[in-house]
Order: C-alpha cells, then sequence, then structure tokens
C-alpha cells in the first residue's frame, strides 16, 4: 500500500510517499481502507518529533481519518466488515489502510460524507472535552478562544454558541476572523496586531472571562491568564506558538514555554481560578468516555447545531504540501487528504 512515511523528524519535506507492507491485524482491532484523512496539528507535532511518545523515524504519522471497514480480528463483534467508520488513532492514518482498536472507531451516519466524517471527530471531541466536561461552560457566561478559525476552533465555537456564551475570539487574519464570526463569535480580534487582553478588558468593564479554550500557549497564554474571572477556568490544549515554518527551533520553543512559567497552586484558591490541561492523544484506559463523547458530538451533528467546516481539500500525493499549509498558519477550519477514489 502506498503510505506517507516521515523519514526523519524535521518540517513537512521529511515526509515521504512510498510503498509499504500492509498493517497486520491485533486483537480487538479493524483494518479500515482510509477514504480521507482529516490532518491535525498533532500530526505536525508528531513530524518534529515533539508529540507524547512519537516513535523514531521511519513511521506513519497520522491520527484521523474515515473510510471502509475491509478486515475485522475475530474477536471483534461491533464490526463485521463494508461498514463506514471514522477513527481516531495515534499514528498510521496518512496510508491507503490503517488497522485501529475498536473502541476508536464511530459508525459514519449516512448524512455524513468521507470527507465530514473525516473532519468531525478529533476537532468536536477536543471541543467538547475542553468546553463543556472540563470548563462546564454555562449560558451567559464569557468564553475566550483562540485560533479561533481552526479545525477545534470552529467547533468550539459552535458548540459554545448552542450553549449560549458570549464568545471572545482571536485568529491570524481578517479573513478567518470572518470565519469565526460567521459561526458565531461575538467579538473578533487578530491576536498579531491587537491587544486582545486590554480590548476585553475594556469591553467587559474589568470582568474578564469566565472560560479561556487555549491551543496557543506562549505570549498567549501569559495575557489570557490574567483574563480569567472569579470561578474562572482555564483549558491549555495545545502549544501551536512553540512551531516555525519548518523545523523544530529549540529557541523559539524554549522561548515559548519560558512565557507559562509554572504556576503556584495556593494562589489558585486565593484567586478563585484554575486550569486544567489535557491532551485526547495520551488519554488512555478510558474507552467508554471516548465513545459517550462520540455519541454526544453526533447528537449535535444531527441537530444542526455542530458541523464539520472543511476549509481545504488536498489529494493524497500532495499530502506535503497539505502538512505544509497547516504548519504555516495558511489552513482556515479542516483540511482533508482524499486517498484513491
Ligand atoms: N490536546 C488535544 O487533545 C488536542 C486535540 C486536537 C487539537 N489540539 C491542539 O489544538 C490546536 C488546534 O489544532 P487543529 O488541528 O485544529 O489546528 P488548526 O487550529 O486548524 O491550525 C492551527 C492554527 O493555530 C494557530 N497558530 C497560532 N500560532 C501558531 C504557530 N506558531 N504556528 C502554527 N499555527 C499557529 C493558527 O491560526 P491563526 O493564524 O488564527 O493564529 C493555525 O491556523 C493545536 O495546538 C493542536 O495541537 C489538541
Amino acid at each position: 500500500m502506498k503510505a506517507a512515511v516521515v523519514t526523519r523528524y524535521g518540517g513537512p519535506e521529511v515526509m515521504e510517499i512510498r510503498d509499504v507492507p500492509l498493517p497486520r491485524l491485533a486483537e480487538g482491532q479493524i483494518l479500515v481502507r482510509v477514504r480521507a484523512i482529516g490532518l491535525n496539528f498533532a500530526d505536525v507535532f508528531g513530524r518534529l518529533g515533539v508529540y507524547p511518545n512519537t516513535p523514531p523515524p521511519p513511521f506513519i504519522p497520522g491520527l484521523e481519518f474515515s473510510g471502509d471497514v475491509v478486515a475485522v480480528a475475530p474477536d471483534v463483534s461491533k464490526f463485521r466488515g463494508r461498514e463506514r467508520v471514522m477513527g481516531y488513532s495515534r499514528l498510521g492514518s496518512h496510508a491507503e489502510y490503517v488497522c485501529l482498536g475498536v473502541h476508536y472507531a464511530i459508525t459514519v451516519p449516512e448524512s455524513m460524507t468521507y470527507e465530514e466524517a473525516a473532519a468531525f471527530l478529533a476537532t468536536g471531541m477536543s471541543a467538547y472535552h475542553g468546553i463543556v466536561r472540563l470548563g462546564n461552560l454555562r449560558k451567559g457566561e464569557k468564553l475566550l478562544i483562540h485560533a479561533a478559525a481552526g479545525g477545534v476552533g470552529l467547533a468550539a465555537v459552535q458548540i459554545a454558541k448552542q450553549i449560549g456564551a458570549e464568545i471572545f475570539a482571536t485568529a491570524g487574519t481578517e479573513e478567518k476572523l470572518a470565519l469565526a464570526g460567521k459561526f458565531g463569535a461575538d467579538h473578533l480580534f487578530n491576536y498579531r496586531d491587537t491587544d486582545f487582553a486590554a480590548e476585553i478588558t475594556r469591553i467587559t468593564e474589568g470582568y474578564g472571562v469566565d472560560l479561556v479554550m487555549d491551543s496557543v500557549g506562549g505570549e498567549v497564554f501569559k495575557k489570557s491568564w490574567h483574563l480569567l474571572a472569579q470561578m474562572g477556568r482555564y483549558i491549555l490544549y495545545g502549544v501551536s506558538s512553540v512551531t516555525g515554518k519548518g523545523a523544530l527551533n529549540r529557541l523559539k520553543a524554549a522561548a515559548a514555554f519560558s512565557m507559562m512559567r509554572p504556576i503556584f497552586p495556593p494562589s489558585l484558591m486565593s484567586a478563585n481560578r484554575g486550569i486544567h490541561g489535557f491532551n485526547l492523544g495520551t488519554l488512555t484506559g478510558k474507552e467508554s468516555y471516548f465513545s459517550d463523547a462520540a455519541k454526544e458530538i453526533l447528537r449535535y451533528f444531527d441537530e444542526g447545531f455542530l458541523k464539520p467546516v472543511i476549509g481545504h481539500v488536498f489529494p493524497f500525493e500532495e499530502i506535503v504540501e497539505a502538512h505544509a499549509f497547516l504548519q504555516t498558519r495558511q489552513s482556515s477550519g479542516k483540511i482533508v487528504v482524499l486517498v484513491g477514489t
């Protein structure tokens, strides 16, 4: 089969499309013929060699995909073969075939295309986990979403809109801000040229926000942490600011991390605020939570208030360009890579 292989850690150019053997089914797994890949920033981090538990190269990256079940392990009863599924794997989906544990494979609703299914699970789950489960967002609360026009960002805007929150959104261009606004963000800030913290303080008359969804970190974290109101919750689920255009620049990464100084826990008590980190990719032993959360976001989809937003589609032959497009901040919504016909 054809697969995109990370040949060494580095920029997008370290990936090569190669002929490799089919993956072998293990206990509890299904083999899926991949139809569409949903690109995630975690795929960039894996290629750079900074994602937790990334194997040494060569390896096939790829977290999210949709496709058809073509074989099932003897101990699997959830699928019989031929079902359309969307999946969330740690690695391996930048390929024509991928093996996956059944707990991380979800049946695709009839009304969803392969492209939409590949763009749905990781973004919807991350937004749901951060906003609903950890963030406990309530109607009328104020929420700040960073990188709001990205894959997870737009899912977060849609879920927060349905809850009835007041949404403050940041993004890196006017076009991206317009997109976040179209999906329901109330206040828009280009954080590359606006002091969003000063603006939010002014608009809220010093109150700040009740919840922050931060996937950027670095200076953005430093400015946003001080915006948390009493009983505020800070959700840190990414640090995209540590990356640049190509291979990892360790100095830039160190500078970004140094702006997220350790927090002294007792200070959280007197300030009445908290911080929660999450990484769905390293969450283990929570299979039933994963399937319950997937059911919940599929209900949101059925009810029409959470839609996968596909910003860009690339053919598999251009997967290196697709990675570069994501890493260099050119994308909005989700990037989908089509595999075969
Ligand atoms: N913890 C988890 O379980 C989990 C799950 C999914 C995603 N994530 C994290 O959530 C974030 C969004 O993921 P995604 O896949 O949906 O990607 P995305 O938001 O579609 O793309 C990343 C966006 O981050 C912004 N950004 C800010 N600083 C950047 C920098 N230095 N380099 C590159 N981009 C930068 C850019 O938007 P602007 O131009 O608007 O700044 C860029 O378009 C990532 O940090 C990812 O690691 C975490």
